[in-house]
């Protein structure tokens, strides 16, 4: 849509930070995101008092009447200013768009992956660990199948926490058929609460759009929250122990962030279906983003492994 030289643009809001010039000026600088492009978007002259007074924060969805700018090599869009002030502001309900197409989400159904999570729930043979199972998943389910698996890394989309547990419930139930004597009623159990503290960790938006993090992950973060959470459900203390090994391992090293290392075989193919989930996704979104015959950039989170696409 054009209209004297502008265009307008429509998406939501993420990584909004005020900046300042070489010259001491105040300046917003933040994305626009839809489901597949993320656009670097600034407003000269302006500050974040500004943003507030129009309500804008990170997840809010908007629309801009602004200029792309060609900037080392990538487009971004310039808001430009008219005497009313800028020209972004809140999408409402007579605007005829529909959140929803620019909502990035995981991609699959949420009912696949509810039926999936029941019908693995409904197999633990252990009837204390079933009932235990049952009473946490059944209090966060709505949770798990709408929030995202991070913010910025890997399943950084609207249920993409459930995406993350459906892959590894797939991948470690898969792996229980290649070794001997492994518990799946453990299995299940670890993958589905592995990352529970998550639900406690984001700032959601009721359209499932994430904000940010929460004061309780910069100062607990989820591994511990997940066993907070744990503490609430009555199961006897040497099953629970496994539970919290689980959890407290699934990162692998304590430099990743584990307690302490996998010590039993469910404990290692939880890490491992976890990192393998994780560094697939990464390097799925990476392959996305070029073309055949390409060699990407060094990724960050691959160990800055570069990935490539035949
Ligand atoms: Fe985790
Ligand atoms: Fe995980």
């Amino acid at each position: 849509m054009t209209n004297n030289n502008l265009t307008t643009f429509v998406g939501i809001v993420s990584d909004l930070v005020e900046k300042t010039t070489s010259n001491s000026e105040s300046y917003i600088n933040f994305s626009l995101n839809d489901k597949v492009t993320k656009i670097d978007t600034k407003a000269w002259q302006t500050t974040m008092e500004e943003m507030n007074e129009k309500n804008i924060e990170n997840g809010s969805f908007v629309i801009i009447e602004g200029k792309i700018n060609r900037f080392k090599d990538k487009d971004q869009i310039i808001i430009n200013r008219s005497n009313e002030g800028l020209r972004i502001r809140l999408i409402n309900e007579n605007d005829p768009i529909n959140i929803d197409q620019f909502i990035k989400t995981a991609p699959l159904k949420d009912d696949i992956m509810r039926s999936y999570f029941r019908e693995k729930i409904s197999e633990i043979e252990d009837a204390e660990y079933k009932s235990f199972m049952e009473q946490i998943y059944f209090d966060y389910e709505n949770k798990i199948l709408s929030y995202p698996g991070s913010i910025t890394v890997h399943h950084d989309y609207k249920m993409g926490l459930a995406y993350h547990m459906y892959r590894m419930l797939k991948s470690a139930h898969a792996l229980a058929d290649v070794y001997k004597d492994i518990n799946r009623d453990l299995l299940t159990i670890g993958v589905l609460l592995h990352d529970i503290g998550k639900v406690k960790c984001y700032d959601v938006t009721i359209d499932g759009v994430s904000k940010g993090y929460t004061l309780e992950n910069d100062l607990i973060g989820h591994i511990a929250i997940g066993i907070i959470i744990l503490e609430k459900y009555e199961l006897k203390e040497d099953k629970k122990d496994l539970i919290r090994h689980l959890i407290l391992s699934h990162h692998g090293k304590i430099e990743y962030g584990a307690v302490v290392p996998p010590m039993f075989k469910e404990a290692l193919i939880l890490h491992m279906v976890d990192n393998l989930d994780a560094r697939m996704t990464i390097m799925e979104d990476e392959l996305e983003k070029i073309e055949e015959g390409q060699v990407s950039d060094r990724i960050f989170f691959l160990d800055r492994a570069k990935v490539y696409k035949f």
